[in-house]
């Protein structure tokens, strides 16, 4: 009895610990056997033994579930320990992400214009020839067609080369008066230090009643978001030519690196070309079959205003995903 007992309480764990169970009390156990002698022995004595028998085997049980016991504590001890988590580490920092710089800058844009009660339209990307230059006063052969090189697909459809189909969009869907400003994706055949083949710009259009939209009105809106978007700057209309206005300006800021004294990036002038603008050509409203109406219209370059507004000297280098140039606009 002894003996067992010993081996019971000297199993480290549970699996030996099963095997002792089947030695002692399986069918085939120690237990079973002395059982099996039951039968021979005589009338008599039968009766004593059965009952040592059975002492004995209550005996051992109990050891053996005080083992178990024990046994079993002991593993889910182990399981804790080897699961325990140190919640004192450092873990893995999340990386924060950042809008890119152009869309970034582009957002500027769009909230000025938001709260000036402008509408943000879009339209496709594929253009035809009408809206991107017939409607806008770009007749076919026109000199001016070479200020923008054009991507074209075999039917005749193409990538428009400016926001300003928007605005002949827009016009042709709804009636004046319309205030609007269509920012998107545009597609020159362009490739250097200041043109990538894609990039964005934000048209502005503004129609009203004859004698309602002024040249006065566009100079003091666009002075008011430039200085929305470069601070502190001088603003001057320079007079220059679109198709689709008349008169038609360019608009510069005093140089925000050099502050007007001239320096590389303003090449020695002092001055920052940022915009183009003008009053809009009655020749596209007569596309569009608006007539006894007024109105301004103005585009911008997105990557112009980032590049500027962030000091990146190759805009380039805004379309290769680098991530450490991104990073610096976390
Ligand atoms: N569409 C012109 C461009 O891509 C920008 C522009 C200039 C738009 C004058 C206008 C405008 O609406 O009035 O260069």
């Amino acid at each position: 009895m002894k003996h067992l007992e010993d081996k019971i309480t000297q199993a480290s764990n549970l699996e030996s610990l099963e095997k002792i169970r089947v030695e002692l009390f399986g069918k085939k156990g120690a237990l079973a056997a002395e059982f099996a002698k039951l039968k021979d022995i005589p009338g008599p004595e039968k009766k004593a033994f059965a009952e040592g028998l059975n002492k004995s085997k209550a005996a051992l049980q109990a050891v053996f579930d005080k083992q178990y016991e024990i046994l079993k504590a002991k593993e889910i001890e182990a399981m804790l320990k080897s699961e325990e988590i140190d919640v004192s580490l450092y873990g893995n920092v999340a990386q924060k992400g950042a809008l890119h710089p152009v869309m970034e800058t582009m957002d500027k844009i769009i909230d000025y214009f938001v709260a000036m009660n402008f509408a943000v339209e879009s339209g496709p990307m594929v253009e035809d020839d009408f809206h991107n230059f017939e409607a806008l006063n770009l007749p076919k052969y026109h000199p001016a067609r070479d200020m923008q090189d054009t991507f074209y697909f075999n039917d005749g459809g193409l990538l428009r080369t400016h926001t300003s189909p928007v605005q002949i969009r827009t016009m042709l869907q709804s009636k004046p008066p319309i205030r609007m400003i269509a920012p998107g994706s545009v597609f020159r055949r362009d490739y250097d230090l200041t043109h990538t083949p894609m990039f964005h710009q934000v048209e502005g259009l503004v129609v009203d009643e004859e004698g309602k939209v002024s040249f006065a009105n566009l100079k003091s809106i666009l002075t008011d978001f430039l200085h929305h978007m470069f601070g502190d700057v001088e603003v001057r209309f320079r007079p220059s030519f679109f198709p689709f206005t008349e008169p038609s300006a360019e608009v510069d800021i005093s140089c925000i690196f050099c502050k007007g004294d001239g320096c590389r990036v303003c090449s020695h002038t002092g001055w920052l070309e940022v915009l183009g603008c003008g009053i809009v050509d009655p020749n596209v409203f007569k596309s569009v079959g608006y007539e006894g109406v007024s109105g301004y219209a103005f585009g911008l370059g997105v990557e112009r205003f980032a590049m500027l507004i962030h000091q990146i000297p190759d805009l380039r280098s805004l379309f290769e995903g680098d991530i450490r140039l991104l990073e610096q606009f976390r």
